[in-house]
């Protein structure tokens, strides 16, 4: 080889060596640099309280790039169910903002018919949660996301067997050693790391946001709905979902569902983890943001529009001794029929499209 056209192809393989390092190819042998930090603040929308909840974060699991990465990876990853056929990506579907879509009141387990005991609620702006699941039985992030792997109606995955599993992978050992430093896998780097991705699904960029922002107006119909949504002797329900962040305020709350009519078995909700009488039939409140993507509705999916969820708050409510007194106080049939359309067209404008198109939460394979 002439003396310039080697120097032509050192320069060519040593540019190759840099975008091969760069790129996700775990076979290339590079030196590991340390994971590197991120701070949540830039994940934290605009508007949004900095002040997070969660405390993992920062004491024993902080966000780095590459433990997003891949928390990212095994969130989409069959390998972690029993059968490798399911992942968490396959009831939290992206398109319909991480809940598991119209189909499904309850989802179906990784044997495709077990059935769920619950709707699977969706997994954005959860650095804002005080407890995770319907009842809040999960206290932070790392220890729920063990519940769906094990669990037999879902997953259905043997947990002593998982970590070997992925440490046959040809790709995990080296991506573990990348995020944690290590290469032998446990169950516990395993949860980190999927708590770290779960963090940064973050949503906060609907109509209702870019109007708060001045940068875009809504329509009549939307801002009498939201009117609605605020006031105490209409709509009400700013006293349980807040308005504006998150839209819920993570209580539990009984909203006035009767359980006769699910139709399923009886859930006792927050009663399960509390034992106490007065928690009976109490659920973590939803958040809706994204409400007209994670149809159908409720801890047991029993309403499938938003319209027969208006309907249901104006008058289809159960006076359950549990019942939240500010609801006790409501009167029935108390809205009219263009009220009851212009809440539906408020809650409408809370839906995020860029949660939906977002590739930093879209499946890596
Ligand atoms: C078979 C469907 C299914 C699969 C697979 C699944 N989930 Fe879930 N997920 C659910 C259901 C149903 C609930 C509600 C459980 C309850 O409240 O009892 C839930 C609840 C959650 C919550 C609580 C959200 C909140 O606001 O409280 C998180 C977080 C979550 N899942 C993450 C995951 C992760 C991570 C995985 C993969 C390891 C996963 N899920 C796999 C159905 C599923
Ligand atoms: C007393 C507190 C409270 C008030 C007031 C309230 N909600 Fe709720 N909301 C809840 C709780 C708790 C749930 C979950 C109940 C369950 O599934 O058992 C819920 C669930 C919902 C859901 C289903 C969310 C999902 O992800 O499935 C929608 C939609 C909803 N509420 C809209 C409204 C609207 C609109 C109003 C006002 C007309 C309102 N809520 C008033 C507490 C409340």
């Amino acid at each position: 080889m002439k003396k310039r056209n080697l120097l032509a192809f050192c320069l060519i393989a040593l540019s190759a060596a840099m975008i091969l390092s760069c790129s996700k190819d775990p076979k290339v042998a590079t030196p590991l640099n340390a994971p590197v930090l991120v701070s949540v603040e830039s994940f934290i929308p605009r508007g949004f309280s900095s002040k997070v909840v969660d405390l993992n974060l920062r004491n024993d699991n902080p966000l780095t790039v590459q433990g997003i990465a891949l928390g990212r990876r095994l969130f989409y990853d069959p390998l972690l169910s029993g059968n490798n056929k399911q992942s968490c990506g396959s009831c939290h579907i992206q398109k319909y903002a991480f809940s598991n879509g119209p189909d499904f009141a309850l989802s179906l387990g990784a044997d495709g018919f077990s059935k769920t005991r619950r709707n699977a609620p969706t997994t954005f702006n959860l650095l804002w949660a005080k407890s995770f699941t319907w009842d809040g039985g999960q206290p932070n992030l790392e220890e729920q996301v063990i519940g769906p792997i094990t669990n037999p109606v879902e997953m259905n995955q043997d947990i002593s067997l998982l970590a070997n599993e992925l440490q046959a992978d040809p790709n995990y050992p080296y991506l573990f050693k990348k995020a944690f430093g290590t290469d032998s896998i446990t169950v516990a780097l395993v949860a980190k790391a999927l708590a770290q991705f779960e963090r940064i699904i973050v949503s906060g960029d609907s109509k209702f946001d870019l109007w708060a922002q001045r940068k875009i107006n809504l329509s009549n119909d939307e801002l009498e709905g939201y009117a609605i949504f605020q006031s105490q002797t209409l709509g009400d329900c700013i006293h349980c979902h807040s308005a504006g962040n998150t839209f819920t305020n993570f209580d539990f709350k009984h909203n006035g569902l009767d359980t006769a009519m699910s139709g399923t078995q009886v859930d006792v909700g927050r009663f399960g983890v509390t034992h106490q009488g007065f928690d009976s039939m109490m659920f973590k409140t939803p958040t809706l943001r994204n409400i007209a993507l994670t149809a159908p509705y409720m801890h047991d999916g029993r309403f499938k529009t938003l319209e027969e969820v208006v309907e249901f708050y104006d008058h289809g409510f159960y006076r359950n001794r549990n019942l939240d007194v500010n609801m006790m106080m409501l009167p029935k049939y108390r809205m009219s029929t263009t009220q009851k359309m212009q809440l539906v067209a408020f809650l409408k404008t809370l839906t995020d499209t860029s949660l939906t198109k977002d590739l930093r939460y879209s499946t890596p394979f």
